[in-house]
Order: structure tokens, then sequence, then C-alpha cells
């Protein structure tokens, strides 16, 4: 199987052997402790997860700008975005520190952190830090606005992780680690893999872009790995996309092809620096490629719709990384041929010859509750949409 990102075996920070699980939660309870805000905290549950190996715990000021100019650490390991755990708290020091989470009802100890370094981060620094992530230091960029808010003060050192969340009590069937991940494509027999991102339900499209990414690269399974954790309002929420994908899986793809996963991580809107950390934390759960397609994690009209793709031409020295991408044109249904196209392989076709539907355009069918063509979405998968927007807009 691949090997993860920069160790032979994975080190997940989430501690596996329950007396020493016990003993943490023990001493937690005697630690100052600090609460987190939602991007720390999904950091936690990564590296916990296996995902960010092989990261021990949070980035100091030198490494975190280092990711963000040169994607480098200080060591020399390759690493997209900066994996920070930024506060508006004072008073914290160094030392042994409780991390509370910030998403389940009382504030649970998520971690357990040994902070080593306590750093202050100027805004221009953090500003700085934002443009080479994000490309733009627009406020309305909802990545921007969130990593801009997180705090000037920069903890780091490693942790040990001791819970998920709520990633596994909400997803129980969903959420999985990179563990999980590597252990179940072990158990299916699976030597090739390709895995899919998503934070929506899939279309047609994403569909067909599984389908033609497993066929041509000869894979014996796909992953799809969706994400569990935080979007901008408008974004479909994870359960509503969870049945989505279920019921499309179940109808429309032979049975042991498909995982169904998802990971628990706050989206960044990052589009091509995420599209490479997403590449990295798909090496880790064990696949050997990722599919990376139109506007791949991004939003509004801050990148290019390739981007997410030259990125690994541009920005990812040979050799950096061992997970290869799918790179997927920009795919919709093709009147002219009956089926789902990369328009790069219909050359012939003019704009009209494809099922092209605006993301809004969707929306507002749904809430009507009229189906979109099944050219574009599976009528199994508009139910539901429907059934959510219906909802949605009674209560509006
Ligand atoms: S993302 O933020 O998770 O990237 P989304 O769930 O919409 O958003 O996309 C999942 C993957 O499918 C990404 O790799 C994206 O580039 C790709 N994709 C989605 N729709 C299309 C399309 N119509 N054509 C080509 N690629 C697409």
């Amino acid at each position: 199987m691949i090997k993860p990102h920069g160790s032979d075996t994975l080190l997940p920070r989430f501690v596996y052997d329950n007396a020493r699980h016990a003993q943490l939660a023990k001493e937690a309870e005697s630690l100052p402790s600090l609460l987190l805000n939602s991007a720390a905290a999904a950091n936690a549950v990564m590296l916990g997860a296996g995902y960010f190996n092989p990261l021990a715990g949070y980035m100091d000021k030198a490494d975190a700008l280092g990711v963000a100019k040169n994607l480098k650490t200080v060591g020399g390991l390759f690493w997209p975005v900066p994996i920070v755990n930024l506060t508006k708290e004072a008073g914290v020091k160094t030392g042994r520190l409780a991390l509370r989470d910030p998403n389940v009802e009382g504030h649970p100890v998520l971690a357990v952190m040994d902070v080593q370094k306590i750093e202050t981060v100027s805004d221009d620094e953090l500003k700085l830090m934002a443009k080479e992530i994000f490309g733009t230091l627009d406020e309305k960029h909802p990545g921007v606005q969130t990593f801009l808010a997180l705090g000037n003060t920069l903890l780091s050192g490693p942790i040990d992780v001791l819970n998920f969340s709520y990633f596994q009590s909400e997803f129980p069937d969903t959420f999985r680690t990179a563990v999980e991940i590597r252990n179940e494509i072990a158990e299916r027999g699976w030597k090739k893999v390709v895995a899919f991102q998503t934070r929506n339900p899939m279309h047609r499209a994403h569909e067909e872009l599984c389908r033609m990414a497993h066929e041509r690269l000869g894979t014996d399974g796909i992953v799809i790995h969706m994400l569990l954790g935080k979007l901008k309002a408008g974004d479909i929420p994870a359960p509503v996309r969870d049945a989505a994908i279920r019921t499309m899986v179940e109808n429309y793809f032979p049975k042991n092809t498909v995982m169904i996963t998802g990971y628990g991580f706050d989206m960044l809107y990052a589009g091509p620096r995420e599209a490479v950390l997403h590449a990295v934390f798909r090496q880790n759960m064990g696949a050997d490629y990722l599919i990376v397609g139109r506007d791949h994690a991004g939003v509004g009209d801050y990148y290019g719709p390739f981007d997410g793709q030259t990125i690994f031409d541009e920005k990812v020295p040979a050799g950096a990384l061992d997970i290869q991408i799918f790179r997927a044109d920009n795919t919709a249904y093709s009147k002219k041929l009956n089926r789902v196209v990369m328009m790069r392989e219909a050359p012939d076709h003019v704009p009209d010859d494809f099922i092209n539907l605006s993301g809004t355009k969707v929306r507002q069918m749904l809430g009507q509750g009229i189906a979109p063509p099944p050219e574009f979405s599976r009528p199994e998968v508009a139910k539901i949409l429907m059934d959510y927007y219906q909802e949605l807009d009674r209560k509006a």
C-alpha cells in the first residue's frame, strides 16, 4: 500500500492505548485549559485521525510562515497549509494544557497539548499567511474571514488526542480515521485506490468523474471521502449530503466498488492550496490517486477553474508526494452523445450541446419541488435534496 506522507507507518495522535488514555484524561482534569476555536479543533481531529501525518501537533511561527510561503517546514517537510492553534486568549503558559472542544456541549477536553512555544503573530504576518494560503485578502472570502479572526497568539507543540469531537457520534457510519480507511482498504484486498473529495451531494457529473477515474486508472475501488465539518452558509449540511451520496452509490455502483466515508475538518475554501492538502491526507489514508476537477475546493470566482490542478505542476516538487492526481476537465451531460463527458473529450461540441445548470438555478428548482433533469441529477438524489430545500424554505 502507498506509504503515508513523511513516515513509513502512520503515526496518528489519537491515544489508542487504554491505560494511557485514562491517565491523560485524568491529568487533563487538573490542567489549565483553553477553549479552542473550531479551526484548531478541526486540526486536532485531523491530527488524531492520522490524516495530518507526520505532524505531531501545531506548527510554530517559523513553520507556519515557511509552509505558507514555500510549502515547507523549517525541517524541510513538504506541507501545503499551516496547521496552527491561533487564539485570542491571553495568559496561556508553556507546559501541559487541556484543549477543550468548542463544538460539543459542555466543551469536553479534546486533546492534551504540550505547549512548547507561545508566539505573537502580528496582523501583518497573519495577512501575509492568508494571502499565500487563499490567494486573496478579500474579507468576503469565507476562509480569509475565518483565518484573520482566529487571534494573534500562536501556541505550538505536540498534542495527544482523546476523542474525535462530534464526528464519531453524529456520523457513526461515515466518519473514519485514516487508520480505519487504510485497514478497510487492506481488508477489501484493494491494491489501487482512487479517492473523491466532496462537500456536495453528488450529481451526475460527480458520479461519472468517479466512474471515469476508476475505469481509466484501473483501480480496485473508489473511496468517496466527504467533508463532515463546518461549511459556509448555503452549503448543504453533511447529513443530507451523506444520505444523497449513499442513495446514489446503492443504486448506481456495483457492490464493493465504493467506500462511503468522511473526515472531520472544516472547509477552508483555499482552492489550490486545499487541493494539495487534500492530496496529502488522501495519501495518508491509503489512496493512490485523488480526483481533482473543476474549481476544486473553490468559492466564488477567486480561483481559476483548474488552479487546483496546475498547483501540482507549479508548487509540488517531484517526489514530494506519492499520491497522484486524476485531472478531470469540466464534466457535463452531452445531449449529442447521451452521456456525461469531459468537455475536452468532445471538441466538436458547442455550449448548447451540454446540459449545464448553474448552482443558483438548481437550488431554485429544488426549493420549488422541481427535480432537475435526470441527466443532471439522479431522481433518488433529487428527491432527497427537494425534501431538504422545501423544508428549509418552509422554515424561512
Ligand atoms: S469541493 O469543494 O469539495 O471541491 P465539490 O464537492 O463540488 O466541491 O467537488 C468535488 C470534486 O468534483 C472536485 O474535485 C471538483 O473539482 C470536482 N467537480 C465537481 N463538479 C465538477 C464538474 N462539473 N466538472 C469537473 N469537475 C467537477
